[in-house]
């Protein structure tokens, strides 16, 4: 056979997916398993979203979109994001992706490449550092630790730092921790952002999984400390048991917004009207 690219030597397996693959196996052969490999909600699509689903399908809601996204979902995520933190976006800084993992590659993309290091904290789910490596960048870990509750930390973060530095990735709440980045803490890395003049990527994918009582507004704070450096991703997978319908989001500069958008015109254009209904309903209260 000829040679694969290089870039296939670059990248590792899926853990996560390594783990569905063993629990299959066990559970084949009679034995009971917890899965805690895919990050999977325990409820399942709810009603009125399943229904919106067959009726966009009714409705033979069928075809191509907009490659951002159509106009309504992207309001919609907009006025999520207002509701829930306080701040306020434009159509134009919102892309609608396949999956929060989609909004994650295609800001990757339009971020960094080759000579660049891409700072995130470990432990990290590990498609973060895959997807760094396959746009070309070296990822650099800054470690929590368990005894601390893996609390995220601005030090550690600024002692990664490098002058070939371009971005920080935090998750928060942070998969596979837990973990939510306190606002103080958050706030030293925006400083250290400015002063380095780098990108800071947050994973909001767990935002809606969040059961104590703690502040956790990352797109408040990145907002008044540096919104023209700040990309925020989300996705409606866990937050309304969407994990198969792949409906994403990245909200950020203009700039970037239309560079994910360009790759994303060149590998997909899907976006579920049905998710517009979604994203409104499950916000209310
Ligand atoms: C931390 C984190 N971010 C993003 C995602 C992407 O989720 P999806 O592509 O299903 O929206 C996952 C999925 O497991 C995740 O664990």
């Amino acid at each position: 056979m000829a040679k694969l690219a290089e870039r296939t030597q670059r990248i590792s397996g899926s853990s996560t997916q390594a783990v569905t693959t063993m629990v299959d196996r066990l559970r084949r052969s009679g034995v009971p398993v917890i899965d805690f490999g895919a990050g999977e909600p325990d409820f399942p699509t709810p009603e009125h979203v399943k229904a919106a689903g067959r009726e966009a399908i009714d409705q033979n809601f069928t075809r191509y979109t907009p490659a951002p996204g159509i106009v309504e979902l992207k309001r919609a995520i907009c006025d999520r994001y207002r509701t829930d933190y306080g701040v306020e976006y434009k159509e134009s800084e919102v892309i609608v992706t396949a999956g929060g993992k989609q909004a994650l590659y295609n800001t990757a993309l339009s971020l960094w490449g080759p000579g660049d290091e891409v700072i995130t904290h470990a432990p990290y789910w590990p498609t973060l550092t895959e997807q760094i490596k396959l746009a070309d960048a070296t990822p650099v870990l800054a470690r929590t630790h368990a005894e601390e509750g893996f609390a995220i930390r601005a030090q550690s973060i600024l002692e990664a730092v490098t002058p070939r530095t371009r971005a920080i990735i935090v998750n928060s709440p942070c998969n596979p921790t837990g973990a939510l980045v306190a606002e103080s803490e958050l706030r030293a890395i925006a400083e250290i952002a400015a002063r380095q003049d780098l990108w800071i990527v947050v994973d909001l994918c767990y935002e809606k999984l969040i059961y104590d009582p703690v502040p956790h507004n990352p797109p408040a704070i990145l907002a008044e400390t540096c919104r023209d450096r700040t990309v925020l991703c989300g996705s409606a997978s866990k937050a309304y048991a969407m994990t198969g319908w792949r409906c994403g989001w990245a909200i950020g500069p203009a700039p970037v917004i239309a560079a994910a958008t360009e790759m994303k015109w060149v590998v997909t254009r899907a976006a579920l009207r049905s998710a517009v209904r979604n994203v409104r309903l499950a916000n209310r209260p």
